[in-house]
């Protein structure tokens, strides 16, 4: 199977635990993707469910996939999301944010009952940060300043750029990928260090967050429940 197949096996299992009736948050990425995908085959079957999109470009997907989104605002609870990751660690943390979503996707994590991750087997850790930097989204005001408090936490951080300009996450700001070269050893330690310098709007750590996750591998479906 390529990469596309088992993203998409993986985003098409874990649609699967969704319930007619539901609010759903819809995760951002190229494996959520094939989940927005297929949640608008469900609505289009007749389900009636409300959604919130993590991005922008969520949002965008799901609404061509024929899906109404709400606010944020506008929903009490979200009952199951469904959203990628850019790391797993056996304790199911996670590292998101590659693909600059990870202020919303945590806010829509934080109101959700039940977090489903998708993923490729490339995403299963046993540490977190040794394959994925930590991205931290930071306000562009005293951006460097900030960077020198994160170095001073042992990562090397490199601001993202796209197309030769730095990058703009949907909430206006920067973001920081903070390579750990020896790994993240003590996550909830280092998410409230990270927390605590001033600048720092949010970061990639995903702790105690998900509640399944849905890895694809060639010899089939893998579902790790916590
Ligand atoms: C978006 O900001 C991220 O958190 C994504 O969920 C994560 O990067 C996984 O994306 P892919 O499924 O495209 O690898």
């Amino acid at each position: 199977m390529s990469a596309e197949e088992l993203k998409r096996a993986a985003a098409e299992r874990a649609v699967e635990f969704i319930e007619d009736g539901m609010t759903v948050g819809l995760g951002t990425g190229s494996t959520a993707y094939y989940a927005i995908k297929a949640v608008g085959r469900l609505v289009d079957s007749g389900y009636k469910l409300r959604c919130v999109a993590t991005s922008l470009q969520t949002e965008a997907i799901a609404r061509e996939s024929g899906i109404e989104v709400s606010g944020m605002d506008e929903v009490e609870r979200i009952d199951l999301t469904i959203d990628g990751a850019d790391e797993v660690d056996p304790s199911l943390n996670l590292i998101k944010g590659l693909g600059g979503a990870l202020l919303r996707e945590k806010i829509v994590a934080a109101a959700t009952e039940t977090q489903v991750i998708v993923v490729d087997p490339s995403k299963m850790v046993e540490m977190l940060g040794t394959r994925a930097p930590l991205p931290v989204e930071v306000l562009s005001f005293g951006s460097d300043h900030t960077a020198r408090a994160l170095r001073s936490l042992g990562c090397e951080p490199a601001l993202r750029s796209r197309d030769g300009s730095p990058f703009i996450t949907d909430g206006g700001n920067l973001i920081l990928d903070c390579r750990f070269p020896e790994g993240i050893e003590h996550p909830y330690h280092l998410e409230s260090r990270v927390n605590n310098i001033p600048g720092t709007v949010e970061n990639g750590l995903f702790l105690g967050m998900a509640s399944k996750v849905v890895v694809a591998r060639p010899e089939g479906i893998e579902l790790i429940e916590k």
